[in-house]
């Protein structure tokens, strides 16, 4: 029945934290990998749980990351009943993803579905040096930069390293290092081994992972058998976060 699925799924929920060592678990039922809705479902649980992290207090800065599963948290963004005041901002620059992808379109998406205010990163990937130190003086780059800074909350993918650093277009060295590096893992640019050590980061203005343990609530959102390996990785250098996932990584990891 629907109801003991649920608590099966709960209890599972409970047994990942445990096992991963994180803030909190919310696992959604089915493998992404299999079946596309199962990724939209992880988009609704993230923004349900966004939601709840908002502060009535203070002004909330949400910085985003890009992706597909990203792009699936913004298609599911609804505005907040309490018109507690957002401001969404990229957590990075570019990366090399298409447009789709890149973390300004999620984070004017995610803006646009949730009726709120946001600023996006206007740096090209590829910049001389003399070029790119003065861009980042640009009081308009500046200010946003400034407020990804302070961002209280994040919200962010990890995906397989092979399969990301392909999207990107990833230069033959690097693929090659990567594999010698053993990397499985990657987040907003970094590249992680099995062990969490980072192997390889793409040079980029915004968030950098150490300013990661200032922010309030780090979400991050993952999903599908194949990123087991991946989410394992990945907080065994990050744990003090909030695991949005579904059936099939959590099956997976927890066999492992
Ligand atoms: O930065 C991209 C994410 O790490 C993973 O992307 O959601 O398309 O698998 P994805």
């Amino acid at each position: 029945s629907v109801m003991a699925e649920l608590a099966g799924i709960s209890d599972m929920a409970k047994a990942l934290k445990e096992k991963l060592g994180v803030r909190d678990v919310v696992i959604v039922p089915g493998d992404s990998d299999q079946t596309f809705w199962v990724q939209r479902d992880m988009g609704r649980a993230t923004v349900a749980r966004l939601k709840r992290e908002l502060s009535s207090s203070v002004h909330n800065t949400i910085a985003v990351t890009g992706g597909t599963t990203m792009a699936s948290v913004a298609a599911m963004m609804s505005p907040d009943k309490e018109n507690r005041p957002m401001t969404f901002v990229p957590a990075r620059g570019g990366l090399g993803e298409t447009l789709e992808l890149q973390a300004n379109t999620v984070c004017s998406r995610m803006a646009s579905r949730a009726q709120s205010d946001y600023h996006l990163l206007h740096i090209p990937d590829m910049v001389s040096k003399e070029t790119f130190v003065k861009m980042v003086e640009e009081p308009s780059i500046k200010n946003v930069l400034q407020m990804i800074k302070d961002a209280s909350i994040v919200v962010h993918g990890i995906g397989e390293a092979k399969t990301m650093a392909k999207r990107r277009r990833a230069s033959a060295e690097l693929l090659e290092q990567l594999e010698q590096e053993h990397a499985v893992a990657e987040a907003f640019g970094y590249y992680f081994d099995r062990d969490g050590k980072i192997v390889h980061r793409v040079k980029t203005v915004g968030l950098q992972l150490d300013d990661l343990k200032q922010v309030e609530h780090v979400i991050v959102v993952a999903g599908g058998h194949s990123k087991a390996e991946a989410i394992n990785a990945y907080v065994k250098q990050s744990p003090d976060i909030i695991l949005i996932t579904d059936e099939g990584a959590a099956t997976t990891i927890l066999k492992g």
